[in-house]
């Protein structure tokens, strides 16, 4: 593919269908059900207004902020997507090195194909890692897992993801599970030693062999996370900051603000549409906080995920109140698309998408950017 002619993130993902595997695709591309809330996701930000001031000095455009304290060069972070290596030989290593080019954060997904330790390895000092955690029902292996990560410094926050206790019913990814997986599926962080040398009382069954590659994923992961006793329990085994993720109503955005500071951000997401199927789109959850508990974007940062597609939609979320926006499927496309280079241009795109959108509405910087910038009279309706 000639990356110069991919013009948006669309296009990359058509790009991406031409060259990776039907099992890959159908990985990535599924969603939970009639996937109705994969399409919501996208379709909601067509439903916002922008609101554009003219006459207004538009020269400059800064589009860096910052996440937990660490500053970054975009609004714009990949979010935790497993099994990159299905896509591209240059996995989530290659999405790192993306990331470094354009000052983006990057969430390392605990099913990622490769280790952490592999994709933090060209890591420049300045650039900012989180890790995903699905707690297992051995709890001990996650207990492994977070001790890895204390060595390693790439690695600022553990984003505990919440709303997967059970994967959706995916069923394109169901439909390709007879199609031989070019990867095995396996978390390359389990599958390496330093886990199972403590996991020699491993008391899971192996998965059954015919499953979904979604489903053999969640195989093992636990079910019975609560607020009273996951978060002690984390708090005892990590002294990074916790990030959760998969907030999808007011109530729960309000639950986790009463845990700061242990708690410092939450992410609003529906898993990409692969969850609980007909479940909100972040857009509206984050109108659920402006409404009911507002406060709640003093205490914590709020983080969303979830079709983002254009730069109107990274500054529609962020003139909503999120700090900052999640990528998942398109890091994904890019790499099937260019390995690298193709997340380079997917980070390329939705930057200068940002920065020519923001300059269209007479703005500089990202902290000038609030609701006097949107119309969601549209959404309120619904
Ligand atoms: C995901 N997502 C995800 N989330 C997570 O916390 N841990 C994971 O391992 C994965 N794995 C994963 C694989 C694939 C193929 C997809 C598409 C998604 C969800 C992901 O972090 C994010 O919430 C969504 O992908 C955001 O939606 P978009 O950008 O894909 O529309």
């Amino acid at each position: 593919v000639d990356l110069e002619t991919v013009l948006n993130i669309d296009e990359i993902e058509q790009a991406a269908t031409k060259q990776i595997s039907k099992k890959a695709w159908a990985y990535y591309y599924s969603a939970s059900d009639d996937l109705a809330s994969k399409k919501f996701n996208n379709e909601v930000y067509r439903k916002i207004l922008l609101r554009p001031r003219v006459f207004v000095d538009c020269t400059s455009c800064d589009t860096s902020t910052s996440f937990l304290g660490h500053r970054v060069k975009v609004p714009i972070y990949v979010s935790p997507a497993a099994m990159a290596r299905l896509a591209h030989p240059d996995g989530e290593h290659g999405i790192a090195q993306a990331c470094e080019k354009y000052g983006a954060m990057q969430i390392i997904s605990q099913n990622a194909s490769m280790t952490p330790e592999q994709i933090v390895a060209d890591a420049q000092p300045d650039q900012v890692f989180g890790w995903q955690l699905y707690v297992q029902n051995e709890r001990h292996k996650s207990e492994a897992m977070l001790e890895r990560m204390k060595k390693l410094a790439a690695i600022k926050f553990i984003c505990l993801t919440l709303d997967a206790p059970v994967p959706g019913k995916r069923e394109d990814d169901e439909r390709s599970k007879n199609i031989g997986a070019n990867l095995p599926v396996k978390a390359a962080v389990q599958e390496d030693s330093s886990v199972s040398k403590t996991s020699t009382d491993s008391t899971t069954p192996a998965p059954p062999k015919n499953m979904g590659m979604g489903q053999s994923l969640f195989w093992g992961t636990a079910a019975d996370l609560t607020w009273r006793t996951t978060l002690p329990w984390l708090a005892q085994h990590t002294d990074l900051p916790i990030v959760l993720k998969g907030i999808q109503t007011h109530e729960d955005a309000y639950l986790a603000s009463l845990h700061a500071p242990q708690v410092k951000a939450i992410i609003l997401s529906n898993h990409g549409g692969r969850a609980a199927d007909t479940a909100p789109p972040a857009v509206h959850t984050l109108l659920e906080i402006r409404k009911y508990c507002p406060e709640v974007f003093d205490k914590i940062e709020v983080w969303v995920d979830g079709g983002i597609k254009r730069g109107t939609d990274v500054v529609k979320a962020l003139a909503l109140g999120a700090r900052g926006v999640g990528v998942g499927r398109a890091a994904l496309f890019g790499l099937g698309a260019g390995g690298k280079e193709g997340v380079e241009r997917v980070l390329e795109i939705l930057k200068a998408e940002t920065e020519t959108c923001m300059r269209l509405l007479g703005v500089e910087r990202i902290d000038q950017l609030g609701l006097q910038h949107i119309n969601t009279r549209a959404l309120e309706r619904d």
